[in-house]
This record gives C-alpha cells, sequence and structure tokens, in this order.
C-alpha cells in the first residue's frame, strides 16, 4: 500500500488496495508435497504475473498456501512504482527472515519489477534472499529453486524481447471466480520521465491474439463472467500473425474477445491518451459486453509539465480524446491517474490538474505525489524541487476536489437501473451482494433469492456516495 494513495493504487484498473499484499491461495486437497506462498504487490500486472508463477510451480509439484508457516518457498512479487511500494517489501521481507529463523531452510524469493531494479544488489543487501527473479524470468524458477536447495543463491533479471508466456495457462488464485485478468502484452515502450517501468519490464511486446481468445474461452466455460484484458499501454497492442504476416490491433483483439460469448463482459487497462483511437471507442460502442469504461491517465493537466514528463500529448490533445470518448459512448465512464509535485511544477500549472479533474468529470482517479525514482530521465535531468509539504498539500487538494466529482458523478446515478455482475457478498453484510456496472461502479444492494456470484441482475439505484451505488435488485 501507498503512502500517498488514498484510494487504489498500480497501474491501470488498480488492485483495490484491500488486496495488496494479498496473499495468494487455493489449497489443493492431500497436502503432500512442498508449498509455496506468495505476496504480491502493485499493479494487475503484478497480481496476474503471480498467477502464471504459481502454474509453473505447480508444475513441479508444489502447491500454494495461504499459511506462511508451513511454506518451503516465500515468495514476494514485487513494485518499484514509488518509494513507498520498495519500503513495505523491505519491511516485508524482515519478517520473512524471522520466520526462516525458525525454520531453517525455507527459502525466500524476490519477483517482479524491485527484482529486475536492483538484480544482485538484492542478495548482497538483503542476506535472507536466496532467489531474484524477474519479470521476464519466471520460466526459471524452478531451476533456481533447484539451486537454492543445494544452498546456492540464484539470479535471473535477464529481460526479454520476445517473452509473453503465452502458452501458460494461469493458476487463478484467491478470486472470486466470476472476474479475471488477462495479460494481453508486456513491458512499454513509452519514456515517460517520472516512471521506472520501461526499467523493469522491459520492451513492448504483444502477445498471440489467438491464445488471448482461448483463455478468454476457457474462462467463460469455468463460470467467469467478466475478463480484463492488462498491458502497460493496451492501444498500442499489435500482434503480426507469423503465417499470414497479418496484423491484429486493439480494437481487432477487443472484438474477437466481444465475440466468445455476450454474457462475458470485457474491461481494460491501460489506455494511453496519444495512442487510443476512435476505431476503439467505436468497438466499444457496438458491443454491449464491452464495458463503457476507460481509465485514461491524464498525469498533469498543464501542457509544459505533460512535456517534461515527456507524455507526447498536451492538454489540448487530451482534451479532444475526452470529447471523442464522450460523443461516441455518451454513457461512458473515465477515470484518471494524477502526480501532483513534478519537478518545477508551479501554482498556477497545479490549478490546470484540478481545472481538468471537473471538466473531464472522471468518476474516480488515482493519486499520487512525485516520487523520484532512480535511473528515470527525470532523475536524471531534472532537479525534484517541490518541497515535500507542497506535494502533498496538492495532491490533498485534487483528492477533496476528485472525491466531490466522483460523489456528483454518483449522484447522478440516483433512479437509474444498471445491469450488474455479481461478484460476491458486500464488504459490510452477507445479506447484500456487490457487483459492478458497466461503467466500473461498485453497486452493493439486498440479496435476492436464486440470484449467485456470476450472475447478472439489474439494480434501481436509491443512494449513492463518492465510492458505491447502493440499490435494489428489479425485474426487467
Ligand atoms: N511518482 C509518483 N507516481 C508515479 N506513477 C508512476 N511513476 C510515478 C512516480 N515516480 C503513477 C502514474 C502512473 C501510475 C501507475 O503511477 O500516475 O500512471
Ligand atoms: Fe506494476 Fe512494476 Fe509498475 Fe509497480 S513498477 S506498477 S509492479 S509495472
Amino acid at each position: 500500500m501507498y503512502d500517498n494513495n488514498p484510494t487504489l493504487t498500480g497501474i491501470g484498473k488498480e488492485m483495490d488496495e484491500s488486496k495488496q499484499g494479498e496473499v495468494f491461495f487455493k489449497e489443493t486437497a492431500g497436502g503432500a508435497g512442498r508449498h509455496f506462498y506468495i505476496e504480491s504487490y502493485g499493479c494487475q500486472m503484478n497480481f496476474s504475473d503471480s498467477e502464471i508463477v504459481a502454474s509453473i510451480l505447480s508444475e513441479v509439484g508444489f502447491q500454494p498456501t495461504r499459511n506462511m508457516e508451513i511454506a518451503d518457498l516465500i515468495l514476494i512479487n514485487t513494485c518499484s512504482i514509488r518509494e513507498k511500494a520498495e519500503e513495505t517489501v523491505r519491511k516485508r521481507l524482515r519478517i520473512f527472515d524471522k520466520m526462516k529463523r525458525n525454520r531453517p531452510g525455507t527459502m525466500v524469493g524476490v519477483l517482479g519489477c524491485m527484482a529486475e531494479r536492483l538484480k544482485s544488489k538484492f542478495l548482497e543487501e538483503e542476506k535472507l534472499v536466496d532467489m531474484v527473479i524477474g519479470p521476464d524470468s519466471y520460466r526459471d524458477l524452478p531451476n533456481l529453486v533447484a539451486g537454492a536447495e543445494e544452498g546456492e543463491k540464484g539470479v535471473n533479471v535477464f529481460l526479454s524481447r520476445e517473452e509473453t508466456y503465452a502458452d501458460i495457462s494461469p493458476l487463478r488464485l484467491d478470486g472470486n471466480g466470476v472476474t479475471a485478468f488477462i495479460s494481453i502484452m508486456r513491458g512499454c515502450d513509452n519514456m515517460c520521465s517520472f516512471c521506472v517501468v520501461p526499467f523493469t519490464r522491459g520492451r513492448e511486446r504483444s502477445r498471440d491474439c489467438f491464445s488471448i481468445v482461448a483463455e478468454a474461452k476457457d474462462l467463460f466455460e469455468r463460470g467467469y463472467r467478466e475478463v480484463t484484458l492488462l498491458g502497460q499501454n493496451v492501444d498500442s497492442y499489435k500482434w503480426e500473425n507469423p503465417e499470414t504476416g497479418k496484423v491484429v490491433t486493439f480494437a481487432q483483439l477487443l472484438e474477437m474477445v466481444a465475440h466468445v460469448h455476450p454474457d462475458l463482459r470485457v474491461r481494460f487497462s491501460t489506455s494511453h491518451p496519444k495512442d487510443i483511437t476512435d476505431e476503439v471507442l467505436h468497438t466499444m460502442a457496438k458491443y454491449e459486453n464491452i464495458c463503457k469504461y476507460i481509465h485514461l491517465p491524464m498525469q498533469s493537466g498543464n501542457s509544459r509539465v505533460l512535456e517534461l514528463m515527456n507524455r507526447t500529448y498536451d492538454r489540448e490533445w487530451y482534451m479532444d480524446r475526452v470529447r471523442a470518448i464522450y460523443r461516441i459512448i455518451p454513457e461512458c465512464a473515465i477515470s484518471s491517474d494524477i502526480i501532483t509535485g513534478f519537478c518545477t511544477e508551479t501554482e498556477a500549472e497545479h490549478q490546470d490538474t484540478l481545472s481538468m479533474v471537473e471538466w473531464a468529470s472522471y468518476s474516480m482517479s488515482y493519486m499520487f505525489f512525485y516520487s523520484e525514482r532512480p535511473g528515470t530521465m527525470a532523475a536524471r535531468k531534472y532537479e525534484d524541487d517541490i518541497p515535500e509539504e507542497v506535494k502533498k498539500r496538492r495532491l490533498q487538494e485534487i483528492v477533496r476536489l476528485q472525491n466531490q466529482v466522483s460523489f456528483r458523478h454518483n449522484q447522478a446515478d440516483i433512479g437509474k437501473t444498471f445491469k450488474v455482475l455479481i461478484e460476491g457478498d458486500s464488504k459490510k453484510s452477507d445479506l447484500e451482494f456487490k457487483g459492478r456496472n458497466t461503467q466500473n461502479k461498485m453497486v452493493v444492494f439486498p440479496k435476492l433469492n436464486g440470484y449467485q456470484p456470476g450472475d447478472y441482475a439489474w439494480v434501481k439505484i436509491k443512494d449513492a456516495t463518492s465510492a458505491t451505488l447502493i440499490g435494489e435488485a428489479v425485474e426487467r
């Protein structure tokens, strides 16, 4: 969890804060053999990667466990996006260290972005770690585990230009059995000056579209009713069929997944303002089962700051894309990522970000203050000159405004009826269901006989907070 993140976190459609560090688990009957325990931090891509790791480990006889105390292998899938994310991981490693003292022989591995960023330095700094494995090296995990069992420390942080894990069927861990993520591409070729991701996840590459559709079909057949297509920048998805030479774009991929079944909802994250095309918007408008929700990070509402951030669009361009979304898909909800206090940001420039929150009428935003990351273009070129208290005050102003805008957005839904995909019991009561509408808004309503998670219900909204719609199921 991040200090500077009052709501949720990660890339794109971020993980619920309550799930950060959540232990993935699906205990298999029997209990013989070795166990692994995995904690995940950061974005959905990381959570999705943990399911690939779980699949690779289960192939070599490891079973997942929720109980760290019985694990032979403890893994932590890490995030580097802000300093605070890395601090959280170091704290957890110290706790694992204590564990290890009680159970000598327990192996500890660091996966993900921090592994990639710090490489073998990790083994030097954190003596307790046995393995360091970057995001493109998970296939090598069984080898590294075998080495660790012999007392060897192992590092594999090789970044690939091809790896997409397309052939690996993720082991779905601790999910709700209704919604799942499908990774459609890896890496990032944008060079946003604040961002560590291009360094930790390498070059952008797209996954075979047929393996994506097959995964969506398989999930539907197993009862899942929603898939979220994941990528750092889904709009630049581009897969060339090696047999025909034909190129599949993101709009085409969306259409292929929408065709899997009309009852399978399709979401995606994250979109990039420079790349999102009208073609994608028209495809969304054409299919009822493609959800009317776009996560379109603005980062800043000021053109000079956007240029320093190397976002390659300006305020006008961003506004043009928002107008296009509301024109082509009038009921679409838009959310954003916002950074306050980027290098040299003035008060007037901060006001431009505030005015954009209002103008774009975001249903929600993920808001952060700038955290300098070693090695990034901003760290090399610009001074991190905005005092922390100013960054935090600006962040508070954005959060306050966004809360008002979200409240208004949700209040406008009172009296409307939405199709809601039931995900499970609400957090507060097992007499209520929770689910989402197409705009990705959380809807809570009293349970109805005969309904269960995975069903669609029509819900009339009676009340709303800035985070939740509250309603009652109605006949349709
Ligand atoms: N400092 C603060 N926020 C950042 N983000 C990415 N890098 C940084 C950083 N160095 C935010 C961006 C991005 C989201 C995933 O995290 O808003 O879209
Ligand atoms: Fe995800 Fe890595 Fe970025 Fe964190 S640093 S948000 S884990 S891609």
